[in-house]
């Protein structure tokens, strides 16, 4: 597997694959201009999947993370989350902070393996449905 930058090719797969997995799908202008905070995941030229993380001074944030639902379970958001960590140590970011549904369990197990902890929770921050945002935080 190998986990690279994100190019403007892979726009039209990042926006696919945000409409099958949330509500509120960043469209693809917005992709555009976020790819280098972007990283992907692809094995045998395939897409698997991508994440982004976001940083304001020594705050990072990761903003998403997916994968594919045929090529889930076969390690490529351990992979990315790694990469992302990696790279927030090398911009000497301080922490990395995210939102996560309440209910998304495989998510929350993702992000506990990679050592963020529950630090707040947000009431009815999500809609469509509506539910609460758990708060994490990796400190680095
Ligand atoms: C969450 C998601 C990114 C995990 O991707 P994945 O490539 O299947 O995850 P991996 O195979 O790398 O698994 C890494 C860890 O995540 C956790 N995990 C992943 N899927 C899980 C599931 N269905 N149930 C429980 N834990 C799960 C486990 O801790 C797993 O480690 P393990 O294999 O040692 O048990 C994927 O399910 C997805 O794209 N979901 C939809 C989008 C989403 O909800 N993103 C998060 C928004 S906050």
């Amino acid at each position: 597997m190998l986990i690279r930058n994100a190019t403007t090719e892979d726009i039209p797969a990042i926006a696919m694959l945000e409409t099958a997995c949330f509500s509120d799908p960043w469209p693809e202008d917005y992709i555009g201009r976020r790819l280098d905070k972007m990283l992907v995941a692809e094995q045998d030229g395939a897409f698997l999947g991508y994440a982004a993380l976001a940083s304001v001074l020594d705050e990072g944030s990761l903003d998403s993370i997916a994968v594919v639902p045929e090529h889930r379970r076969q390690g490529a958001a351990d992979a990315l989350l790694a990469a992302m960590i990696r790279r927030g140590r090398e911009r000497d970011l301080s922490f990395i902070t995210l939102e996560v549904r309440a209910s998304n369990g495989p998510a929350i197990a993702l992000y506990k393996k990679h050592g963020f902890a529950q630090v707040g929770r947000r009431s009815n921050y999500y809609e469509y449905p509506r539910e609460d945002a758990i708060l994490m935080t990796l400190v680095l």
